[in-house]
């Protein structure tokens, strides 16, 4: 056996690691993070809990939420081996245009809560990414300002309708006239999810300051310092405010929409429409019988109906009842790229994500939304290379099956 001896100092000075001085801590600290899980772990430091608890939170017992993420944990892949996967494409098309990956931020309200850049930094990522972007009726910067903001973006602009049908029209006329390809008409929300920890948290909007709250500030300083010192934060295309956001969604949108109302939508706007919170077989057929481009099957991140169906597993039929005639989508619980390449091989032409993102937002702004979906990207790339495939198309033939059933 060699002898042992002390090492030079020129071998050992390369091995220590020096601070990389191009780049931020905030960026250091959001590449340590290996996975949306852990980015949702800077988040929960990072904001104070109230608004943790408004986008990480479900309804009632929040079961729809955990099944649907419990959905993805029993997904198996038959990998295929021997093939050449040494060229991957990501690109899928969504609604008539290219899309450079298989992932849209879903529309979430009240962005700029998160994090005080909110909807701009959403979607400047995805402009940056190639991916589309749903601004929501609910959204905290103005149809105008983030089509100025973000020009390059492919902007979608998601729908509840007010009681007020007027006000309804007259946001679907913004959107159009500025430049959003698709309406999303959001049709799970007839009144507002029962979400326990906002009611325990106190969270109303606006968020009120209260003695609670300044314990809060002290924890979180620079969450508060931003938001008490840029644009004030208000709902953008909403002039009511008070209470929580079930409580709002009640009281000012109206629970009598049907399927008859399409043919109002198709009057008012000129882009595709979408119709998201499809929960059924039926409604499924439902809305391809009405006409529409598209459909999400979700439930809305479970933050509605609790209980309710688990999206993923009604995926494979309703594709194969209405999959010819409209494009259909899913959402809820996704948290990482191989959950969307799943999303994909039981049907779905691409899967919308809202708390992945919301949590880099809180993390970190822009960067942390960036860092999301470079996680998202790297993982759904990765799993398609180990699982035999080379495209979207391919993806969609792989043998999948949800462990525990048939
Ligand atoms: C904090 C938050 C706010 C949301 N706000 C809206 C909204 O204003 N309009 C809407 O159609 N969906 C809204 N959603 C639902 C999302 O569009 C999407 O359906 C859901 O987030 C998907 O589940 P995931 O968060 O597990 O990815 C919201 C979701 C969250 C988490």
């Amino acid at each position: 056996m060699a002898g042992r001896r002390m090492p030079r100092p020129s071998e050992v000075l390369p091995l220590i690691g020096r601070p990389d001085r191009s780049r931020t801590a905030l960026q250091r600290r959001l590449e340590r993070c290996a996975s949306v899980w852990d980015v949702r772990t800077m988040a929960r430091r990072r904001a104070p809990r109230a608004v943790f608890d408004y986008a990480d939170g479900a309804a009632m017992s929040e079961a729809s939420l955990a099944r649907s993420r419990d959905a993805y944990r029993r997904v198996e892949f038959t990998p295929r081996v021997l093939r050449d996967v040494a060229q991957v494409d990501l690109q899928v098309e969504i609604l008539g245009q290219r899309s450079a990956l298989p992932f849209v931020f879903a529309p979430t309200g009240f962005t700029r809560m998160m994090h005080h850049s909110g909807e701009r930094a959403v979607a400047a990522v995805a402009a940056d990414k190639g991916i589309p972007y749903g601004l929501s009726t609910l959204g905290t910067t103005s149809i105008e300002d983030l089509a100025n903001a973000c020009p390059d973006a492919r902007r979608w602009f998601q729908l509840y309708v007010s009681r007020d049908r007027g006000s309804a029209e007259g946001l679907m006329r913004r959107a159009d006239e500025t430049g959003y390809d698709t309406l999303i008409l959001t049709v799970d929300t007839a009144v507002g999810g029962i979400r326990r920890r906002e009611v325990r948290n106190g969270l109303t909007i606006p968020p009120q300051l209260r003695l609670s709250t300044l314990a809060e500030m002290a924890r979180h300083p620079r969450w508060w310092f931003d938001v008490l010192t840029t644009e004030p934060l208000t709902f953008a295309s909403l002039s009511s405010s008070g209470g929580t956001v079930g409580d709002l969604l009640t009281r000012v949108f109206d629970p009598g929409v049907t399927g008859a109302d399409i043919t109002w939508i198709r009057e008012n706007w000129s882009g595709k429409v979408m119709l998201k919170g499809i929960q059924s077989r039926a409604d499924a057929e439902l809305a391809a019988d009405l006409g529409v481009d598209a459909i999400v099957l979700s439930n809305h991140g479970g933050r509605q109906v609790d209980m309710g169906n688990v999206p993923l597993e009604l995926l494979p039929e309703v594709v194969a009842a209405v999959g010819d005639h409209v494009e259909v989508y899913i959402d809820g619980g996704i948290m990482s790229g191989t959950d969307i390449v799943a999303a994909l091989a039981f049907g779905a032409r691409a899967a919308l994500v809202g708390r992945a993102y919301l949590y880099g937002l809180m993390a970190g702004g822009e960067e942390g939304v960036r860092r999301v979906a470079e996680i998202l990207e790297k993982e759904v790339r990765t799993t398609m290379q180990l699982i035999g495939t080379r495209t979207v198309a391919e993806v969609r033939t792989a043998e999948v099956r949800l462990r525990g059933r048939p």
